[in-house]
């Protein structure tokens, strides 16, 4: 244990990566296995590290840095607001999170946002919105809610429940009563799981912890006509892949799919925190004042960030680049799979959400090997890798990867 410090005014100077590295074991806890250098900036696709060294951002911080670090429009967007009005209770009307609204239910295809200020809050809202309706819906004993094997939606005790692996949920038991695991892409699970209990079914489109897993339109439409059937509703996980990554405002788009509760959260403000639960219909109408509620959430200054950052993935067609960019980047990483004799056995994805499942466990040693070459991507367990560049990527951008990828799997 640390000693505490006897004068809490002297605090430890801290000037070199080590000392910040040391700092950060000492005093912070210690629930991240971080890399050992410290990044001190960003600007577009790049950040730097407090020894001056470059690299190349794909991940932007776990899917966050859509419009890419820094970004101009949303820098000015942000100082010009946290100069006028940076909170405000939601006890008042606020101008910026009305039209927030507005903007996010058009291009979502919903009636109503909660807003809040992470992944796990806009699941968490989702799953009391579910629970509060099929109460309603069909009694008090309607309230299972159903989430798929590989599944990721938080770390609360609610969205910790929600994610299907034992790995995050162990040291927590006992669990939040009343959820059931569905094996994916399995229709003929699914149809036997839901009951007059079942009051949601919560899904990732593409399913981003585990990995990169999509979920096939086929099943997509499959779990969607039997939520119709059984009347239950289903919530849409695009916490991850939406906000533009895969070509479309969400992923569901692409497949023709609309929930009944859409969560985003992660690139929605650019880094700066905030999470949306969005419903439409009956689902969009069941909280009511009283039911729900966060201090921060929706304040003015983070509505004033994401209104920026949809500016820009609008002004800059950076949905388009996702999807034309993105296609670019799986051939040539296909291309990469056909030379690599195994080494690499599958690449999945959509857009600029990329898996790359590796023939080899050497997931890390890659990892590391590319941060030495001044790539940042991020390594899934022991055989794969993920790439979440921002939005902003070029073709050059992606050879580069792909080429530091051929490198590093020569090197280890
Ligand atoms: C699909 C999905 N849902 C929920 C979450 C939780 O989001 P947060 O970490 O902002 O609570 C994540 C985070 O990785 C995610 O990928």
């Amino acid at each position: 244990m640390t000693a505490h410090l006897e004068n809490p005014q002297a605090l430890t100077p801290a000037h070199s990566a080590e000392d910040i590295a040391a700092l950060d074991r000492d005093w912070v806890m210690n629930t991240y296995a971080r890399q050992s250098f410290v990044i001190e900036r960003g600007e577009g696709c790049y950040l730097w590290d407090t020894d001056g060294r470059k690299y190349l951002d794909f991940l932007s911080g776990i899917a966050v840095v859509g419009v890419g670090h820094a970004h101009p429009t949303v820098v000015a967007a942000i100082a010009e607001q946290a100069g006028k009005l940076m909170h405000i209770s939601n006890l008042f009307h606020n101008e910026h999170q009305a039209k927030l609204a507005q903007r996010l239910c058009s291009l979502a295809e919903m009636d109503r946002v909660f807003f809040c200020n992470s992944g796990a809050e806009a699941n968490e809202a989702a799953l009391k919105i579910a629970r509060k309706w099929g109460k309603a819906k069909r009694g008090t004993d309607c309230f299972e809610i159903i989430t798929f094997h590989g599944s990721f939606h938080g770390r609360t005790m609610g969205t910790v429940t929600a994610t299907a692996q034992p790995k995050y949920q162990a040291p927590f038991e006992p669990l939040v009563p009343g959820f059931k695991y569905c094996p994916l892409n399995n229709l003929a699970a699914l149809d036997e799981l839901i009951s007059d209990k079942t009051c949601a079914v919560m899904i990732e489109p593409i399913q981003g912890e585990s990995g990169v897993q999509p979920a096939t339109p086929e099943f997509l439409a499959g779990v969607r006509a039997l939520c119709d059937e059984a009347e239950v509703l289903l919530i849409l996980d695009e916490i991850q892949c939406g906000m533009g990554r895969t070509g479309t405002f969400l992923a569901s788009q692409n497949v023709g799919i609309q929930g009944d509760i859409v969560t985003m959260a992660k690139g929605i403000a650019d880094g700066f925190p905030m999470g949306a639960c969005l419903a439409r219909g009956e689902a969009a109408l069941t909280l009511v004042p009283g039911d729900h509620g966060s201090t921060f959430a929706g304040q003015p200054l983070a509505c004033a960030a994401a209104h920026a950052t949809l500016d820009v993935l609008i002004d800059e067609q950076l949905m388009e680049n996702a999807s034309a960019t993105g296609e670019y980047f799986l051939n040539a990483l296909k291309g990469l799979q056909s030379s690599s004799n195994g080494d690499i056995t599958e690449v999945r994805g959509h857009g600029l959400m990329v898996g790359v499942q590796l023939g080899r466990p050497v997931a890390r040693e890659l990892m590391k090997e590319l941060l030495k070459n001044g790539v940042i991507i991020n390594a899934v367990g022991d055989s794969i890798l993920r790439l979440l560049p921002p939005l902003t990527v070029t073709p050059e951008h992606c050879d580069t990867v792909v080429a530091a990828i051929a490198a590093a799997l020569q090197a280890v």
